[in-house]
């Protein structure tokens, strides 16, 4: 990220709750610097050996790390994780998936990744499956990183468990 450069990109404050009485709606504020990753994996044009990898060895290792971030990933910085399965628009499930998830900072994502041990498992994973398939590896995978203004972003709830989304941060 070029801004990351020049600013540490770091968080303005933490998170601030307020509920509108009238209507219940609760509105969460997050500091500056919110950092929302989308991280994706399609496995459409994998087949045979190659798709029984992906399945058998490297996305259990994904969902484990998934569930950490949804459960308790508050301790590392994580807000809130949810792994999303498209669906069609049928309904049926498409062989792609991402984890979404909000971080307190850049920092805290980047620590995870580099360190704590369900990405250091997501990365052997993958490197030992990158290792056998080589250039002819059909998984696609993709990161997509937003670092926000403060100003700039409000998450409203309503009729929600306590602990859905940002309000867990709360
Ligand atoms: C099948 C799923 C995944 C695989 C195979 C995977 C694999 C990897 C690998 C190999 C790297 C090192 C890249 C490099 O050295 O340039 C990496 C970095 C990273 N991963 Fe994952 N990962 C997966 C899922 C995720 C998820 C779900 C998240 C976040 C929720 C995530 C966050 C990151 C971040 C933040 C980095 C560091 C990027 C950087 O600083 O350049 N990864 N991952």
């Amino acid at each position: 990220m070029p801004q990351g450069q020049t600013d540490r990109l770091e968080p303005t404050g933490e998170p601030v709750a307020e509920t509108d009485p009238a209507s219940g709606v609760i509105t969460v504020r997050p500091p500056g610097n919110l950092c929302l990753i989308r991280s994706g994996q399609e496995w459409t044009e994998t087949e045979g050996d190659e798709r029984a990898l992906y399945l058998g060895d490297v996305e259990p290792v994904l969902r484990a790390g998934m569930d950490f971030l949804r459960d308790d990933g508050l301790a590392v910085g994580c807000y809130a994780n949810r792994y999303v399965r498209v669906t069609d628009e049928t309904g049926a499930e498409t062989d792609k998936s991402f984890g979404l998830s909000g971080w307190h900072s850049p920092a805290d994502l980047e620590a995870w990744a580099e360190s704590h041990p369900t990405h250091v498992a997501i990365f052997r994973a993958a490197m030992k499956y990158l290792s056998t398939l080589g250039p002819a590896a059909n998984l696609r995978l993709y990161h997509e990183v937003t670092v926000i203004d403060a100003g700039r972003q409000e998450f409203r709830y309503l009729g929600c468990h306590d602990r859905t989304g940002l309000l867990r941060a709360v």
